[in-house]
């Protein structure tokens, strides 16, 4: 059984499997340079967390392809050229602690300036004067799944309101649905998006919405970049009446010429929030469990079946 993997790390974590089971033939596939084998022959696919070209074409290719495990929680990459007869597992939970690490600290540096505190720096300038802050404020989560869930607790020990929204609202543990975002919007002092991106979801933070949003408010994106109408965002943060810290592009790389590089109160990182040695170890956890529930024919985890 020939299993593509995005790294040594996790060729292995596979290579010890528990007795009985078949021996995977393991090759790596870091999205660069040569394929190292047919991907007809492939029967499951880990691709690598960063982004690659020519998803849709190698797809095309995967005729044998079972199993697609991704190691991110979104799976919009790859939904829409999964062959008919693979699965499509996600990472989920694999993120939680790093891209709610980067969310708080995403926040924290937007509304105690730390950008522009690093830029003064640069010119040796001591530019005292006050900020905001995160204390007393409402923290708006979009998206309200694992991840913000991971949000929620790390900010439990900063006396801030949170609130939750999520695309079926839950009574019972206060999230409410997205048709309360017009109430919910412009109470919230940061806004903050998890949703994953799917039809639904693209643009959903349009004019309006941003209009919704209170003044001085700070928009942070874990999410994609789709989920942004940029054209509506960027007078907004021109203008001063907003502020963005944005882990995802809506082309990525962003090209250099974008105007969101330089736009007044927009902080960018380079889609790093998952990036870290914690969900490298909870990835390779994840791996070896799925590979060997799908070689012991147990269900998989985290399938992507109909909206997620
Ligand atoms: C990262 O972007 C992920 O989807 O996990």
């Amino acid at each position: 059984m020939k299993i593509w993997v995005p790294s040594q790390d996790i060729m292995d974590v596979l290579s010890d499997l528990p007795e009985g089971l078949p021996e995977p033939d393991c090759a790596i596939y870091d999205g660069n340079g040569d394929l190292p084998g047919k991907p007809e022959d492939v029967e499951i696919w880990v691709p690598p967390l960063g982004w690659i070209s020519g998803i849709p074409a190698l797809l095309g290719r995967m005729h044998g392809l079972r199993l697609l495990q991704t190691v991110t929680a979104g799976v919009d990459a790859y939904r829409p050229y999964l062959p008919e007869q693979a699965v499509l597992c996600n990472a989920r939970g694999v993120h939680d602690a790093g891209t709610a690490e980067w969310v708080v600290g995403a926040m924290l540096a937007m509304l105690r300036e730390f950008p522009g505190f690093a830029l003064a720096q640069q010119r040796c300038e001591w530019d005292y004067h006050h900020t905001a802050a995160l204390a007393d404020s409402t923290v708006l989560i979009v998206g309200y799944g694992s991840i913000g869930e991971a949000v929620e607790r790390r900010l439990a020990g900063f006396e801030v309101d949170v609130v939750r929204v999520a695309r079926t609202p839950r009574e019972s543990e206060n999230v409410y649905g997205e048709d309360a975002l017009p109430k919910l919007l412009p109470k919230a002092d940061v806004v903050v998006l998890l949703v994953p991106a799917t039809p639904a979801t693209d643009r959903m933070v349009d004019a309006g919405f941003l209009n919704w949003m209170k003044d001085g408010a700070v928009l942070v994106n874990a999410a994609r970049g789709s989920v942004v109408d940029i054209d509506a965002l960027l007078p907004e943060v021109s203008g001063g009446r907003l502020r963005a810290v944005l882990d995802v592009a809506p082309t990525e790389p962003l090209p250099p010429e974008h105007p969101l590089w330089t736009a007044p109160g927009v902080f960018i990182t380079p889609h790093v929030a998952g990036s870290t040695p914690a969900s490298a170890r909870r990835i390779r956890r994840l791996v070896r469990e799925q590979i060997i529930r799908y070689l012991s024919g147990r269900p998989l985890a985290n399938m992507i079946t109909g909206e997620y």
